[in-house]
């Protein structure tokens, strides 16, 4: 196997299992990669996370080039030698934080300035290439493209045009991408417009392969972006599916910023094999566990006197070792220990959920995997 090399091992339906060779190990889809922003998954060390059988870890080049610099991160030796995490990682680009973060900024064809106004207030243009040089000198496996991405609602032209500039960028991108031992992901957006999604991913397949012909290395994978922007649940299946079917078959696709459980059951289904989210670290921190029985509120005064695990069904260190009655209490006194463990557990969550369905596509029972999960007490509330 060569790097980068996507290796699908089973289909069931439109559900793959595959594995994606890096320069730090092999990864195994479908996977859930935990979030580190800032060089950590707040809370947990790279010890529990490759206990957690967690394989890609995720940081991100907005808050990294604002602190402590890419630069530094390259003088220590790259990501993952800065942060001790010797598994494969990957860099969201920055875009989305521009606009999610809602920073006074100016976008034009050429690129992006923009005024960090979560760190110094100071000022700052990223074109596609300053962001592939500094996401090549933070070194994560993966890179992602620098890509625009709008809100819900917006408007077709809103969306058409951040679209187009979307896939002209990652023209760039693929141009000033040199680091031999780092992947590049192209970014489809489109919103909620199954032609434009369409147009975006037929734009970046001709990008992979026009820049393959003239002797380049193209794009080896896709995210799907635009998406869990503020629209109504179930808008994102209207295109996901059709989304999925119209990208390489031998190239992994990630969808970007989901991690609801459920939803990340149903993507399989449609066709996706890489996810990431905050969710199962933020809502930790706020005192909310995933379970085999729905989110629990750890706050709620009927786990005071429960001595049992937090999820029995679950076989993680916390649910091993600890009853919800403690973890409310270190929640309710809003100890850090509290954060970290509901954190542990969560993460845990998606990564065996994650390795259920594997074993599901491997087994060629997808469908039976998703029904069993739909009918089940864990989807609730989602
Ligand atoms: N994270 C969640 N959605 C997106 C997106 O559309 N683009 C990028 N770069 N990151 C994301
Ligand atoms: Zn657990």
């Amino acid at each position: 196997m060569s790097l980068f090399d996507y290796t699908i091992e089973a289909v069931s339906g439109a559900a793959r299992a595959g594995s994606y060779e890096t320069a730090h190990g092999t990864f195994r889809t479908p996977m859930f990669m935990p979030v580190g922003t800032h060089a950590t998954v707040k809370g947990v060390t790279p010890t529990q996370l490759r206990d957690l059988n967690s394989q890609v870890v995720l940081a991100n080049t907005y808050h990294l080039y604002m602190r402590p610099g890419a630069d530094l991160v390259a003088e220590a030796g790259g990501i993952q030698r800065f942060m001790a995490y010797d598994g494969p990682m990957l860099t969201d680009s920055g875009g989305f934080q521009l606009f999610s973060l809602g920073h006074m900024m100016k976008v034009d064809d050429d690129g992006v300035t923009f005024q960090a106004l979560d760190y110094d207030g100071s000022t700052h243009r990223w074109t596609p290439e300053e962001n592939m040089r500094i996401q090549q000198l933070i070194g994560a496996d993966i890179a992602m493209q620098l890509d625009q991405c709008v809100g819900y609602p917006a408007t077709r032209e809103q969306v058409r045009a951040s679209t187009k500039l979307s896939w002209e960028w990652a023209r760039r991108c693929c141009d000033a991408h040199t680091r031999p031992d780092q992947a590049l992901f192209a970014i489809v957006q489109g919103g909620m417009f199954l032609d434009l999604r369409l147009e975006s991913a037929q734009r970046l397949i001709q990008i992979d392969r026009d820049s393959r012909a003239a002797g380049g290395r193209g794009f080896q994978g896709f995210g799907i972006g635009g998406y869990s922007v503020g629209e109504p649940h179930d808008v994102m299946f209207e295109t996901l599916g059709q989304v999925t079917a119209a990208l390489p078959p031998n190239q992994p696709r990630y969808l970007m910023g989901v991690g609801n459980p459920t939803t990340l059951v149903r993507a399989v289904r449609a066709g996706v094999d890489m996810f990431d989210c905050v969710l199962p670290t933020r809502t930790g921190r706020m005192g909310t566990a995933f379970s085999s029985q729905g989110r629990m509120n750890l706050r709620n005064a009927k786990y005071t006197r429960d001595f049992g695990p937090l999820d029995p069904a679950c076989d993680c260190v916390v649910c091993r070792e600890h009853t919800r009655a403690y973890l409310r209490h270190l929640v309710k006194q809003r100890e850090m220990l509290g954060g970290i463990l509901l954190s542990i557990h969560n993460l845990h969550f998606l990564t065996s959920l994650m390795g259920r369905a594997r074993e599901a596509v491997l087994a060629g029972c997808y469908e039976e995997f998703y029904e069993e999960w739909m009918a089940s007490p864990g989807a609730r509330d989602y």
